[in-house]
């Protein structure tokens, strides 16, 4: 393979990945841009090792290493993601995130040690730069992926740890980053190794700090942002290697995060600043007095009840959020769907931007049941018909539907855009207990007189009603 061949190669590859990015942005086309991606990645992976290999006079001992660091990642990796479940997805995104962030600290110390080509002058300032940079980029992410990971699982607590003059203590800690930055590129020989290795340990506190402050409902923007992170260290990463396909891969994956980090943040009514510095999600952040206590009577509901509301409905509307996800509900919902459409129900679905764990969480679980993507809305396409619907079928989701969102000012939610349940005739809320969502704030939609709750696992309790409706 030539070094030309190698180029078309990789300009195939980049072509392939925006083809996938380009598709993934919709539903119906989301299957072929996942196709895209793999094609995009096996010929990139291909490319770069035969590619390499040609170019280098590689023999059967350096393919030999490069089978042994690639085999078992392939493998693992199969593995594990063939075995994850929907609802823990989210978590295993995270911590790959903290590969990439790890493989950017790791590729620029042994670039340090021992750079690809020898560099002089402005050149060898250039690389020295590109190298203290995705460290300390990879090293962020690194940390900060771990930490996002662990509040996913709940092996941290998602409530915000606010130290005091945290953004000074970050300040202070980007300042030491760039003090360290003069003397590495002010050093001869490996002299600059001890400045590097100083800074990749503050970049990792750093990291901890910056997740650790952020609030449990904040947390879709912290999984982006890494996302994004993730995509500048491997394109910084490809600039120590001169690797020009690992440029642009990271460049599209950092900026399609950073794009994905600013619609969350405007979905959730969030400046982008304020969640990365951390904080919201708290109530010293956007309250100056206590959320309102919640006092009241709940009414509860069974399965044939909820048929016959349902049933006798012109119009119902579905929100679905995280507990659907737990209770593997999705095939059920569709089942209902399908079932109170030909006793004739208008039948929509509402689904808030950051319902679930993960971007578009409900969307490929209602893709996966086949329930038609026509039917399946937007929060903001459906929160003014709500007013008019006869019957809401809230499965599972808690955060997304809370009042005090736009009601208590004084609530950690504050601000941010909810399905606005509450407004429709009557509100079905299919939950085990009374137990608060993700953000750990209390609900005084469950309070609501035209509120009725149906407690119980969210499969088995639609699976009840499904009977009752034939
Ligand atoms: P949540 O507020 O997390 O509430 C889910 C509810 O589902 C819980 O209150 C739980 O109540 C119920 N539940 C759990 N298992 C159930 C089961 N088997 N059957 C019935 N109900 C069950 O959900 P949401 O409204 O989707 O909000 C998502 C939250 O996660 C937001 O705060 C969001 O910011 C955050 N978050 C989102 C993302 C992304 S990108 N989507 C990423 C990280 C965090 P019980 O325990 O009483 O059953």
């Amino acid at each position: 393979m030539t070094s030309s061949l190698l180029t078309v190669s990789y300009i195939g590859a980049s072509a392939l990945f925006i083809l996938s990015l380009g598709g993934l942005s919709h539903q119906e086309s989301a299957r072929r841009g996942n196709l895209f991606g793999i094609i995009g990645m096996i010929l990139a992976i291909a490319a770069t090792a035969i590619g390499t290999g040609w170019i280098n006079n590689f023999g059967i001992n350096e393919y030999g290493t490069l089978a042994a660091a690639m085999l078992p990642g392939v493998i693992t990796g199969a593995i594990v993601a063939g075995r994850v479940a929907m609802t823990s997805m989210p978590e295993l995104v995270a911590i790959l995130h903290s590969f990439v962030g790890a493989a950017a600290v790791l590729v620029g110390i042994a670039n340090y040690l021992s750079p690809v080509q020898p560099f002089t002058g402005v050149e060898e300032v250039i690389h020295e730069v590109e190298i203290f940079v995705g460290v300390f980029i990879g090293a962020v992410t690194f940390s900060g992926s771990i930490v996002a990971f662990g509040k996913l699982r709940a092996l941290i607590s998602s409530k915000p740890l606010l130290l005091p003059g945290r953004h000074l203590l970050n300040l202070a800690m980007l300042a030491a980053a760039i003090w360290l930055g003069s003397w590495f590129l002010g050093s001869e020989g490996y002299d600059g190794l001890p400045p590097l290795l100083i800074m990749t340990a503050i970049a990792i506190v750093l990291g901890v700090h910056l997740v650790m402050a952020i609030g449990g409902a904040d947390m879709p923007v912290v999984i982006s942002m890494l996302n994004s992170y993730s995509g500048w260290a491997a394109a910084a990463a490809g600039f120590m290697l001169s690797n020009d396909l690992l440029i642009i891969t990271g460049a599209l994956v950092g900026s399609s995060g950073a794009i994905l980090s600013y619609i969350m943040c405007k979905a959730m009514n969030r400046s982008f600043i304020s969640v990365i510095l951390g904080g919201f999600g708290t109530d010293s952040s956007a309250a100056t007095q206590p959320a309102a206590h919640l006092e009241g009577k709940v009414h509860t509901t069974d399965p044939a009840a909820a048929a016959e509301t349902l049933r006798n409905a012109k119009s119902v509307v579905i929100v679905p959020g995280y507990g659907m996800a737990v209770a593997q509900a999705q095939h059920s919902v569709s089942e209902i769907t399908k079932t109170l459409r030909a006793l004739g129900v208008n039948v929509r679905f509402g689904i808030h931007p950051v319902a679930g764990r993960m971007p578009g969480h409900m969307n490929v679980l209602l893709a996966e049941a086949k329930v038609p993507y026509d039917i399946v809305l937007e929060m903001e396409e459906i929160n003014d018909d709500l007013p008019e619907t006869d019957a809401v079928l809230v499965i599972g989701a808690n955060d997304t539907v809370n009042p005090s969102a736009v009601e208590d000012p004084n609530s950690p939610i504050a601000g941010m855009p909810v399905v606005e349940v509450w407004k429709a005739h009557k509100a079905i809320v299919m939950k085990r207990s009374m137990a608060s969502g993700y953000a750990g704030i209390e609900n005084p939609l469950f309070y609501k007189d035209n509120t009725e709750m149906l407690f119980g696992d969210a499969k088995k309790n639609l699976d009840a009603i499904l009977t009752h409706l034939k």
